[in-house]
């Protein structure tokens, strides 16, 4: 059974719906913002200032390639840089969670902002968004409206992952 994995900018809910899938599917859920914090013990903002971005990245890669070694039928939430500097399809069957740049100011308050390095400033993270849009649909095996509330994306990514099978 491949894993199911989520992609999509900051903010998209790839965890929130990560966790639902996992929990009706009875499958473990994985984050690998989550896994890679807990493995350097520091949280993403303190390996971005300690470390830099080209260590957090090359930290994603090295994680990228363990689990699509290590891991069949979980349900995987990636970091939105993820599928942008790494090929998330050696991971499983892939789905990008669309979401236009307002929703996404909408949705994270600015508490949830602030501890994402790459969100403190606003007209950086929109460039940063367009400049990703083209990456994310050529990652994807399926692209999904992510404005739909949790349990019709559960079923929709459920039903579109048991015909991949
Ligand atoms: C990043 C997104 C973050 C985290 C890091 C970099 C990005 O994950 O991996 O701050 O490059 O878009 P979330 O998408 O879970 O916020």
């Amino acid at each position: 059974m491949q894993n199911i994995v989520l992609i999509g900018f900051m903010g998209s809910g790839k965890s929130s719906l990560g966790r639902e899938i996992a929990k009706q599917s009875e499958r473990y859920f994985l984050d690998t913002d989550s896994l890679i914090e807990s493995s350097l013990n520091k949280s993403v903002s303190k390996i971005f200032t300690h470390f830099g971005e080209e260590e957090f990245r090359r930290q994603e890669g090295v994680l990228l390639r363990w689990l699509s070694v290590n891991v069949k039928n979980a349900v995987i939430s990636t970091g939105g840089g993820m599928p942008i500097f790494h090929n998330v399809r050696d991971l499983g069957v892939v789905f990008y969670l669309e979401i236009a740049f307002e929703q996404i100011l909408a949705r994270l308050g600015a508490d949830t902002q602030s501890t994402r390095p790459l969100f403190s400033d606003e007209n950086k993270a929109r460039e940063l968004y367009v400049s990703r849009l083209a990456r994310y649909k050529e990652q994807a095996h399926f692209t999904l409206n992510a404005v739909k509330p949790l349990e019709i994306l559960t079923k929709e990514i459920l039903d579109l992952s048991f015909n991949q099978a």
